[in-house]
């Protein structure tokens, strides 16, 4: 009897312990992407390690699903309120990585961020023009579209990739747009993301005319700085971080 006892204390003890550092493991990463969802880390090159397979449940498993669609219903929530002018200048600026299009399938091979990039082995997968929607954001994009909302897709993406960015919205379902935006290779080497997107999102507003009403990207450099839109909509991202 007293042998069982012991065993059993042992057994359950050991349970304990592998289920404990499991348990601490995940809570530890989901603080991690907490943490850099609410744009608290910053800066970061790469997900942590330890984290790389709490990252693959996540992006592939209904939790980003859900988050994404928690957030593309408030997008819809919001803009279905209101009672804008139709006069043509409507905007809805929407990024194209990790926001129109998905690239799981690539990260789902090469560690799900834990590694840096391999850029030749990106441009790749990236030339295919094979990425598939994010749901959710198309469902949203189609509803805009149904309110007489404008797209401007506005991506981080160089000049040369326009062909290749068209095709792969337009193979997904995104078949029209008013701007497609790239960073053309005049603009400063060294300027950020968001520096980057804020010039375009003010020469949209002040030279073209339009009115941002909204503005969704899976990176805070989307929708920080200036001229931003009268909302933005910030889509999970927990593999990679645009400065
Ligand atoms: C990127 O991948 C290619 C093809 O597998 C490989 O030859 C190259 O060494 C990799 N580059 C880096 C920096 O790991
Ligand atoms: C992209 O694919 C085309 C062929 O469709 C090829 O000519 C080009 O070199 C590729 N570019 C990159 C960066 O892989
Ligand atoms: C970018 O480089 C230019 C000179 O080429 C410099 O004047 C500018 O300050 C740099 N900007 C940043 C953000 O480093
Ligand atoms: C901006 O958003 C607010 C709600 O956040 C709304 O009341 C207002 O009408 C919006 N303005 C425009 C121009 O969309
Ligand atoms: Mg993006």
């Amino acid at each position: 009897m007293k042998v069982f006892s012991v065993f059993f204390f042992l057994l359950a003890t050991v349970v304990a312990a592998s289920h404990g550092s499991q348990d601490s493991s995940d809570s530890s990463c989901l603080s991690w992407r907490f943490a850099v969802e609410a744009n608290n880390i910053r800066g970061w090159k790469t997900v942590p390690k330890e984290c790389e397979k709490y990252v693959g449940h996540y992006m592939l498993g209904y939790q980003y699903r859900k988050d994404s669609k928690a957030v593309t219903d408030e997008a819809w929530r919001y803009v279905n309120s209101l009672k804008l002018p139709r006069d043509g200048r409507n905007i809805w600026i929407f990024d194209v990585d990790e926001t129109s299009i998905s690239h799981v399938p690539f990260f789902s091979k090469h560690g799900f961020g834990t590694e840096p990039i391999n850029k030749t082995l990106a441009y790749e997968w990236v030339n295919k023009s094979k990425a598939p929607a994010l749901p959710e954001s198309l469902e949203l994009y189609r509803k805009l579209l149904s309110l007489g909302i404008k797209v401007v897709f506005l991506t981080g993406r160089d000049e040369e990739w326009r062909k290749v960015s068209a095709t792969n919205l337009k193979n997904v379902g995104y078949h029209t747009w008013e701007q497609l935006i790239l960073r053309a290779s005049s603009y400063p080497t060294n300027a950020t993301v968001e520096s980057f997107k804020s010039n375009e999102k003010r020469k949209l507003e002040e030279i073209y005319g339009y009115r941002i009403i909204g503005n969704i990207g899976d990176q805070w450099a989307d929708i920080q700085g200036i001229h931003r839109g009268n909302r933005t909509f910030k889509l999970p991202n927990p593999m990679y971080y645009a400065p």
